[in-house]
């Protein structure tokens, strides 16, 4: 493999702080690497080895254009994220899979749009009475977009959100906040060849007030996991394998600790 097309889009490309790391390691390596934007009509995919999704991170407002890109692409040449591992790992319904192979995740509630938002909020609140504030999330989202913390009290404006969500076509996710990540941030491991090679720490994104941060180059900072994190993150890993089937793949993945 020597030319390879680093995947972004117009909107996406300024917030992408790894891409010029990632040019400059690539071109270090001796490989011809571009940064090529996914809605660009112009690009001819097929001269590329390898087209490897970086931050096409438009998709979660075009989702079935950007599916059928990603069809189109993995016809001529080898896409890095495959197929059906990106149809998986796009859509947070995979908790669902990793929970059912025993991986801990955090208890997660879907809402279909045929659910009415304000009885699925209820019961959702009922059946966690420990949970002192809740995150709605669409199960298609990057980037913290569409992501809202709420107390308990606000379960009406909770309910709104999630009827917001279904408006734009998704399904809504309902999670307890989990408190630990105002103190200690997310981790996130990054494992090659299934071996653990590094951590960083993201910072809280989503502030009591009901502000979301906007995410910089300075939220993210170096950290360990510790045996325990390793060893969720190596347990999801092996569950994500598990239910793909033997692929080669790239899967981020990211705990409140
Ligand atoms: N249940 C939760 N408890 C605490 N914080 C949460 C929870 N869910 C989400 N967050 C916060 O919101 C951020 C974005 O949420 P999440 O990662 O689920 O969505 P995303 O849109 O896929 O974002 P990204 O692409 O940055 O991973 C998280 O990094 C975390 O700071
Ligand atoms: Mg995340």
């Amino acid at each position: 493999m020597n030319n390879v097309a680093l995947v972004t889009d117009v909107a996406s490309l300024p917030i992408d702080y790894d891409m010029a790391l990632l040019l400059d390691a690539c071109r270090a390596a001796g490989l011809a690497a571009e940064v090529r934007d996914w809605e660009d009509p112009t690009a001819d995919w097929s001269a590329y080895d390898a087209v490897l999704l970086r931050s096409p991170w438009a998709y979660v407002d075009r989702l079935p254009a950007f599916l059928a890109w990603c069809e189109r692409v993995d016809a001529v040449t080898e896409l890095h994220n495959p197929l059906r591992v990106v149809r998986w790992s796009l859509n947070k319904l995979y908790m669902a899979d990793l929970a059912a192979r025993g991986v801990p995740v955090v208890p997660s509630a879907f809402v279909s749009p045929d659910t009415d938002p304000p009885a699925a909020v209820r019961q959702f609140l009922a059946v966690h009475p420990e949970a002192e504030e809740i995150v709605v999330k669409p199960t298609v989202g990057a980037y913290s977009k569409d992501v809202q913390r709420f107390v308990r009290s606000l379960e009406a404006d909770a309910a709104a959100h999630v009827a917001r969500l279904h408006s734009d076509g998704f399904v809504a996710l309902l999670q307890p906040y989990v408190e630990s990540v105002d103190r200690d941030g997310e981790t996130d491991l990054i494992y090659f060849d299934g071996v653990y090679s590094h951590a960083i720490r993201k910072s809280p994104m989503l502030m009591p007030d009901g502000t979301v941060n906007v995410p910089t180059f300075e939220s993210r900072t170096p950290r360990e996991a510790d045996e325990n994190e390793r060893a969720v993150a190596s347990a999801a890993l092996a569950a994500a394998g598990a239910h793909l089937g033997r692929v080669s793949w790239i899967f981020g993945a990211g705990f409140g600790r």
